[in-house]
């Protein structure tokens, strides 16, 4: 702006600034202004009240999510979609469940996912222990009736101890209510701290390379960090996205409501590097075009190679370590 243009109190204001901020302007204050629009991650996602993280618990849960005899073919468990190999996803486009059958959206990753306010592409569920029965019952994911499930497990010795150890106050604790608060308790281990991105927020300012700062800056000048915020870059909140080619409804198909028609959840983008690939229907295979449709239908602006580059390189240093879960032995 030119300056004869300056109202006398921006003037003043600007000089003040100058006056107060000159001594102390360096790279580390022009830094901090941008680490202080993100939260680093905590060691564990919050705990809903009433349920505990009892080292029983998280081990039911743990047998639980790779136990394939919860499917009506007893060869789908949680860990054929959501696989510690893969990021703790498939990397295809869209699931494939019971009888071979194709969903219509690709598996998220359940790491981090402790943090998510609302589960699935649409939220439909608020929490992972509202969510873990969905995928036993689904008939294109595993379609087996929670009574079933219940019973095949009863039939074990071990699990029926493993129940009990896991809800000593129960009387009869091997129930689907007790299913799904074990998984959830599982799954709320499943996080991914030291990213480099998550060092350099902690004050180690050489964990990230300069085109990662770069693409951190161009993340929150953009406005990448309107959504993407938080501990493990989500606001759980539902925006319209229209992905070409694609005709699903996303949280409308919840709500009914016209205005989350083609509204789909924000994801994490802890990890997103090893997620692939992305969006509702899996049908971006890398990040370079996921980043630019993102600018040109959130943002409404195109990206040049560079600040994708940047943005790309940004989103690799997002990748923490993956948790240490040991196989467990099923009876
Ligand atoms: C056939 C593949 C498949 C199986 C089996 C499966 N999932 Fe999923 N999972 C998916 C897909 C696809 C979605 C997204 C569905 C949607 O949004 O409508 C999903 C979503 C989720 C989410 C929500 C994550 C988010 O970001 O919203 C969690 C948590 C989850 N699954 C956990 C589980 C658990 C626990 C089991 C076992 C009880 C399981 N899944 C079994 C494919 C699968
Ligand atoms: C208005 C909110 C909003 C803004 C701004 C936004 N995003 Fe997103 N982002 C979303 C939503 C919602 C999705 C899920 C879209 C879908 O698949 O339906 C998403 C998905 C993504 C994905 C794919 C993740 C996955 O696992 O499939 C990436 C990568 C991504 N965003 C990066 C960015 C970057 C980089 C920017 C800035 C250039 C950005 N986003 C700006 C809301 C936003």
């Amino acid at each position: 702006m030119p300056s004869i243009l300056q109202s006398p109190l921006t003037a003043t204001v600007a000089a003040l600034a100058l006056f107060v901020a000159a001594p102390a302007i360096s790279e580390d204050s022009d830094i901090l202004s941008y680490v202080d629009m993100f939260d680093p991650l905590p060691a564990m996602p919050p705990i809903p009240e009433g349920t505990t993280m009892s080292r029983e618990r998280i081990d039911l849960g743990r047998m639980l999510f790779f136990e394939p005899r919860i499917s009506a073919s007893g060869v789908i468990s949680c860990a054929t979609c959501h696989n510690p190999a893969l990021g703790w996803t498939d990397r295809i486009p869209r699931a494939v469940g019971h009888g071979g059958q194709v969903g219509e959206r690709n598996t998220p990753t359940v790491l981090n996912s402790g943090w998510l306010e609302a589960q699935f592409w649409d939220g439909r569920e608020p929490d992972l222990e509202g969510q873990a029965l969905g995928p036993i019952q689904a008939d294109i994911e595993m379609n087996l009736t929670l009574e079933e499930a219940v019973a095949r497990l009863n039939e074990f010795e071990v699990y029926r101890n493993a129940f009990m150890a896991a809800f000593p106050d129960d009387p009869d604790p091997v129930n689907a209510p007790n299913v799904a608060l074990s998984i959830a308790a599982f799954e709320r281990t499943l996080n991914t701290p030291n990213s480099p991105f998550q060092r350099f927020l902690l004050g180690d300012r050489m964990a990230m390379d300069d085109q990662q700062v770069r693409g951190m800056r161009s993340f929150v000048d953009s406005g990448c960090v309107a959504c993407h915020n938080g501990p493990i870059l989500s606001d759980s909140q539902f925006h319209r996205f229209e992905l070409p080619g694609s005709r699903d409804e996303g949280r409308y198909l919840v709500t009914g409501d016209e205005r989350d028609r083609f509204a789909f959840r924000t994801p994490t983008l802890l990890n997103v590097a090893v997620t692939y690939p992305y969006f509702n229907n899996g049908s971006v295979d890398n990040l370079h075009d996921a980043v630019q449709l993102m600018g040109q239908q959130m943002l409404g602006q195109d990206f040049d190679d560079n600040e994708l580059d940047d943005l790309v390189a940004f989103l690799h240093a997002l990748t923490g370590e993956m948790p240490e879960v040991e196989i467990p032995a099923l009876p």
